[in-house]
């Protein structure tokens, strides 16, 4: 058996043993299959292939320093994901299989879940397409749902550093009545060209301004936004926008540390107003950032000038890192131990 380096482990794709698998046909949801092939077998003609039904989920899985895992509002992507199943017409995972195949395939690789203290997690991708042959534009007649799991290091290596973001002014991700609330894969092709054109700029990331009226911003590349001004969390209110989990818990721990929320429109204007800016999501809980370029104006909005993430931030960031490991008690029910 091969020892992994933990502390070294890149935030890309490690074979693991198992993956589950699980088909819908005939209107039906079949048994949990078993696999340890990272390859499937899809027909030609699949719906996932040409017509984009296909939706996913990112998680975590947390080893904390009592030797028990721990997974973090698990039920809030089984829901996340039902609802982009609709979104998109495939056959929704239910609830209770979510669940059955989450807790399996974690059990089933447990020699995967990085030790306390490495920094490192084991992340869970859910993924469903359709996997019925069509060549009219319609929805399939079969659903794949698949469950893998990969040991994934820090987001950040030598710890948080606040990163560079450009406004995307030419490239938009989501259209108001389209599928930026679903976590389809359409988005994540929508949004590569302004991503690779931000990297390729020297930037860390794109923010995605509303399709409309380019005046609102919407999304940070594949995280939410917030600002913070006079002890004031604020994020965006859009209907092109993916609901955060990470911004749902960063909200209510701010409200519990006496911290104003608010979740409106936020005019890219309002940057100039902000002593604090970040992204939030999964993959890195909080990344800081330290400017934003806005090619319209050539205006630089900068934060953390010496390089260092804000106050405000930065107590975010611990207290729900903290409840996701089990450093700290979880006074919102948010935590599930996989037994
Ligand atoms: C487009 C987009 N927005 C926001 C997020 C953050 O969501 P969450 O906190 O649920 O990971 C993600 C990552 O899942 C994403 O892909």
């Amino acid at each position: 058996m091969e020892t992994i380096d933990w502390k070294n482990l890149p935030f890309g794709y490690t074979k693991t043993d198992y993956n589950l698998r699980c088909i819908y046909k005939d209107g039906k949801w079949g048994p949990i299959e078993v696999s340890s092939s990272e390859y499937i077998d899809i027909h030609i003609a699949a719906t996932g292939l040409h017509y984009g039904q296909e939706a996913f989920e990112g998680l975590k899985a947390y080893m904390g320093k009592d030797g028990k895992i721990r997974l973090f509002r698990w039920e809030e992507n089984a829901k996340r994901m039902i609802l982009s199943a609709k979104g998109v017409i495939m056959a929704p995972v239910p609830f209770e299989l979510f669940k059955e195949a989450l807790f399996r395939v974690i059990n089933l690789n447990r020699r995967f879940i990085p030790p306390y203290g490495s920094g490192a997690t084991l992340y869970i991708r859910p993924l469903l397409y359709g996997s019925g042959a069509e060549v009219g534009v319609k929805p399939g007649s079969e659903y794949t749902f698949i469950i893998f799991v990969t040991p994934v290091g820090p987001y950040f290596k030598g710890g948080i550093v606040p990163l560079n973001m450009i406004i995307s002014r030419d490239v938009d991700r989501a259209a108001p009545m389209g599928t930026g609330t679903f976590k389809v894969g359409g988005n994540y092709a929508a949004s590569m060209r302004a991503i690779v054109a931000a990297r390729n700029g020297g930037y860390a990331n794109t923010i995605f301004l509303d399709a409309k009226e380019k005046k609102y911003i919407d999304e940070c590349g594949p995280a939410n936004f917030f600002g913070i001004k006079n002890n004031t969390y604020i994020t965006p209110k859009s209907e092109s926008i993916l609901n955060s989990i990470t911004n749902m818990s960063l909200i209510e721990i701010a409200e519990n540390m006496g911290i104003k929320t608010e979740r409106r429109p936020i005019p890219v204007t309002e940057l100039a107003e902000f002593e604090e800016v970040g992204a939030c999501g999964t993959a890195a809980v909080i990344s800081p950032i330290a400017k934003i370029f806005d090619p319209d104006d050539n205006k630089v909005y900068e934060y953390c000038l010496s390089c260092v993430p804000g106050e405000i931030t930065m107590k975010l960031y611990k207290k729900l890192v903290s409840i996701q490991y089990g450093d700290e008690a979880d006074p919102y029910g948010w935590i599930s131990i996989v037994e």
